[in-house]
């Protein structure tokens, strides 16, 4: 019979390589911003705690006797696609990257709810707290972006319509 089990410690590795994921993608865009101090601010406070992710997304998979040893190749190997497509720079590549961030965001907050069901059903008390933990964090994280998308395209569109340079 099916084990709610086998799927929980999937999607905990996919998980694990999201937030792995994120931390490439969110440290490129902040390299590259300059004049958006709100922005950036947020983005590292994020990165910090999407660091905390990782790593208790890791715990849970070692808590539910998983081998965590290929963890590290798997992510490894998604950062470098991460690296590839952050790249690509482009002259809207603030706006594009908020998108990106906002889409990845949501993607998150699925995923993490699927994972507190699959806790749940799984009866795995410690690992419903983690996730739900999580989620809330990536939620605060949607909110900020959901609150200051329009304020920060008016602000692109202000710099590109005044200045030739710098638009990040
Ligand atoms: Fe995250």
């Amino acid at each position: 019979m099916p084990d709610p089990r086998d799927h929980l410690l999937s999607w905990l590795k996919d998980a694990h390589a999201a937030e792995e994921q994120a931390i490439t993608m969110l440290s490129n865009l902040d390299r590259r911003i300059e004049n958006y101090p709100e922005l950036k601010a947020r983005i590292e406070q994020h990165i910090d705690e999407t660091r905390r992710q990782s790593a208790r997304v890791e715990e849970c998979l070692k808590s539910l006797g998983s081998d965590t040893s290929m963890l590290k190749a798997v992510g490894t190997k998604l950062m470098g696609l991460g690296q590839g497509i952050s790249g690509i720079f482009t002259s809207d590549e603030i706006a594009k990257g908020v998108l990106a961030c906002y889409t990845f965001e949501h993607m998150e907050i699925a995923s993490y709810r699927m994972l507190v069901g699959a806790a749940k059903q799984a009866g795995e008390p410690e690992v419903q707290r983690v996730c739900e933990e999580i989620l809330e964090e990536e939620k605060a994280m949607a909110k900020w972006l959901e609150d200051h998308l329009e304020d920060l395209t008016q602000k692109f569109l202000a710099r590109e319509a005044t200045e030739a340079t710098a638009k990040h």
